[in-house]
């Protein structure tokens, strides 16, 4: 059974505590977005599970929003549709209801991965979309330098791909999201050619794995980082990401039909 919190967040991640400044970091990409719609495809009916503030909903397609969050409702811009308070692992709508579902950076904070992606499944007669990081890939960013707690955090927390796709079942693929060096959804690899960004604490929150870590972990990361800018030495080691256009990190999409 998925517990609630006062807020009605549903997931590892109490958005009541920690949600306030979602919107303001986690922007949605327009190159991410085509991603996204290019998996969707010609859906027009379209179910976001996790919606949050409407990241990634598109104007041209008829979207339902399910999110459980209070606080993360009431960032949903008026223009998008209200979202409605229900969860991944028991989603309130008939067997093919939709063209096709996405879910985005939502599923590593399910209590059940399996059963609200055998609802996603259940519910979606075409395309079900999945936009999440693979947790093989997670530490391999200069962040497990200075915050491993972090990013052991995300690799715990993050289902194998190949746990998501035996979920979905039918055919089902896997490709790598290129992360803009603008990159305007403010994840943890979003700055990977930004190191200063992440001295933000508000930027910080914004990545929920920030809040499983102690206050010391936090503030070492901040004086070895700022001590390593200062002297060079993270320019000297990653000071080549500062101009790399794109970055293939974690971020994947799964996509599977049935
Ligand atoms: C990192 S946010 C992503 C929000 C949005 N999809 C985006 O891309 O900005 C994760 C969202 O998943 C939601 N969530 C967590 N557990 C959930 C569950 N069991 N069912 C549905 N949504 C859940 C949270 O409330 C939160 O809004």
């Amino acid at each position: 059974m998925t517990t609630r919190t006062e807020d009605g967040s549903a997931g590892d991640v109490d958005y009541g505590a920690i949600g306030s400044g979602y919107s303001s970091y986690r922007r949605p990409d327009e190159r991410i977005a085509r991603h996204i719609a290019e998996a969707l495809g010609t859906a027009r009916t379209v179910l976001n599970v996790g919606a949050g503030s409407g990241s990634y909903e598109n104007a041209a397609q008829a979207v339902t929003a399910v999110e459980p969050s209070e606080s993360m409702r009431a960032q949903r811009p008026a223009r998008l549709v209200r979202a409605i308070d229900a969860v991944a692992e028991n989603l309130p709508f008939a067997d093919g209801e939709f063209d096709g579902a996405m879910t985005l950076f939502s599923v590593h904070q399910w209590s059940d991965v399996q059963a609200g992606l055998r609802e996603m499944r259940r519910v979606t007669r075409g395309p079900v979309v999945v936009l999440t990081c693979d947790p093989a890939l997670v530490r391999d960013f200069w962040l497990y330098r200075y915050a491993p707690e972090v990013l052991d955090t995300e690799a715990r927390r993050y289902p194998a791909v190949e746990e998501v796709a035996a979920a979905l079942g039918g055919d089902c693929t896997v490709r790598a999201v290129p992360i803009p060096l603008d990159c305007t959804d403010g994840f943890n690899e979003a700055y990977y050619g930004r190191p200063e960004k992440l001295l933000d604490p508000a930027a910080r929150q914004a990545c929920s794995a920030w809040s499983f870590v102690d206050d010391l972990a936090r503030e070492r990361f901040d004086t070895d980082l700022r001590r390593d800018l200062a002297s060079g030495a993270w320019d000297e080691e990653f000071g080549s990401l500062r101009r790399r256009p794109v970055y293939e990190g974690s971020l994947v999409v799964v996509r599977a039909v049935p």
